[in-house]
């Protein structure tokens, strides 16, 4: 009997299998970053595809953090009701549901955020947008730190199971846990501990807020893979161990930023995503995304081995496995050998909404997800997300 259908606690909460929905951007937020009919729809079909725990995509905590136009806000007391309709359309639907807050830092274009992207340090471009940004002041961080705990309030005042915190690919909690993006010699950087600064102050603000007893998911890149040395296994490992000193109920565990495609490894569908480009960026970036190809490529459970080496000094904080997962039999494995407790996949329920359903069932043993990035090149470009294998229009 496979393991991935039996019940599972995570934190205080009991999921009705071991399958997770990792959180998709979904382009489909209206322009003030509210929720729409069409976001509600997206999520109670997964809900009644019976996904154990279902991420949406990531909200905003900041109009200074908002990554992309079409991106799902909480930055304001005003998006409650529309978070609290589709947290209701959910458990109407069986499911359960997590919000996952996020900072986009350096990575927001400033076409969306109209000043100049927040980070750690000034240096450099965005590698995707060639934007400066501006190293935040001790009252930036501060404020930083007020509104992932408003957010997170705002997140259970909508009726949310659980928050999870992004710190992966390369947006705002990431760049002060690495240090490639990382370069302040004060209390905010220059250590693992300064480093790990921010992030701690948040949860700690969290559980102050919202209460000690909610769930709190951390998403966490194990390799930043950007030019120069960023977050290692090594690394990951040490923060993991800090996470779980803090209560984190579980880490959920990528890689990558945007300087290379290792979060989305597959295909890396040069024209698509160069699609709504100006024609005078288009020879640049062309060569740019060539140079992915190869060290992208796809590979099943991509984020196994570092989940293995972070797996040992989490203790009670479960561990959730997302990159590649696309056969029951893989799942299987994973799970009777302890080398993670939940399994969570993007891409397949992009394609598949059922998916789970249906491998409960035996309908299926394998996603049918070819991992062609193309629903990837969509919303980069502005598209609302869904399967577009057969192409862009
Ligand atoms: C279209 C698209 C949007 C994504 N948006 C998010 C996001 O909002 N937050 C996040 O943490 N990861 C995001 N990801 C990454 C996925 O959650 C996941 O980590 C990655 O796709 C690898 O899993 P998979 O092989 O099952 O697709 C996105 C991925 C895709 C393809």
């Amino acid at each position: 009997m496979t393991q991935v259908f039996q019940p599972a606690v995570l934190g205080s909460l009991e999921l009705q299998n071991r399958l997770i929905h990792s959180a998709t951007f979904e382009c489909m937020a209206d322009e003030n970053g509210a929720v729409t009919d069409h976001l509600v729809k997206r999520y109670v079909n997964l809900a009644k595809g019976e996904v154990g725990l279902i991420i949406p995509g990531h909200l905003y905590v900041h109009p200074r953090g908002k990554a992309y136009a079409g991106q799902t806000g909480i930055h304001d007391d005003r998006l409650i009701p529309g978070l609290s309709r589709l947290v209701d359309a959910v458990h109407a639907a069986g499911g359960l549901i997590a919000f996952q807050l996020a900072h986009g830092g350096r990575q927001c274009p400033k076409k969306v955020i109209e000043k100049a992207p927040l980070a750690p340090h000034g240096f450099g471009r965005d590698p995707a947008s060639l934007n400066k940004p501006a190293a935040a002041t001790d009252a930036d961080i501060q404020e930083v730190i007020a509104s992932f705990a408003k957010a997170a309030q705002r997140a259970f005042d909508a009726g949310a199971d659980a928050i999870q915190i992004h710190c992966a690919h390369g947006y705002l909690l990431n760049e002060f846990l690495s240090p490639f993006f990382n370069r302040r010699h004060d209390q905010w950087g220059g250590s693992p501990e300064n480093n790990f600064r921010l992030l701690k102050h948040i949860i700690l603000a969290i559980q102050q807020t919202a209460g000690q007893d909610r769930v709190v998911i951390v998403k966490m890149n194990t390799d930043d893979f950007t030019p120069k040395k960023g977050i290692t296994p090594d690394l990951a490992t040490q923060y993991a161990a800090w996470l779980a000193d803090l209560g984190v109920a579980a880490l959920e565990v990528s890689s990558g930023t945007y300087y290379t495609f290792h979060t989305v490894r597959g295909e890396v569908p040069i024209d698509d995503l160069a699609w709504a480009l100006p024609w005078w960026m288009r020879p640049l970036a062309t060569v740019i995304f060539k140079k992915q190809v190869f060290p992208c490529r796809f590979q099943k459970l991509y984020h196994l081995p570092a989940a293995e080496k972070i797996k040992p000094v989490v203790g009670d904080m479960s561990l959730i496995l997302v990159g590649g997962v696309r056969t029951l039999s893989e799942m299987d494995k994973v799970l009777s050998a302890s080398k993670a407790d939940f399994l969570s996949m993007s891409r397949p329920f992009i394609r598949e909404p059922f998916l789970a359903k249906r491998m409960q069932q035996g309908k299926t043993k394998e996603a049918t997800c070819i991992s062609c990035n193309k629903c990837f090149a969509a919303v980069f470009n502005g598209l609302p997300l869904r399967c577009y294998v057969d192409g862009l229009p």
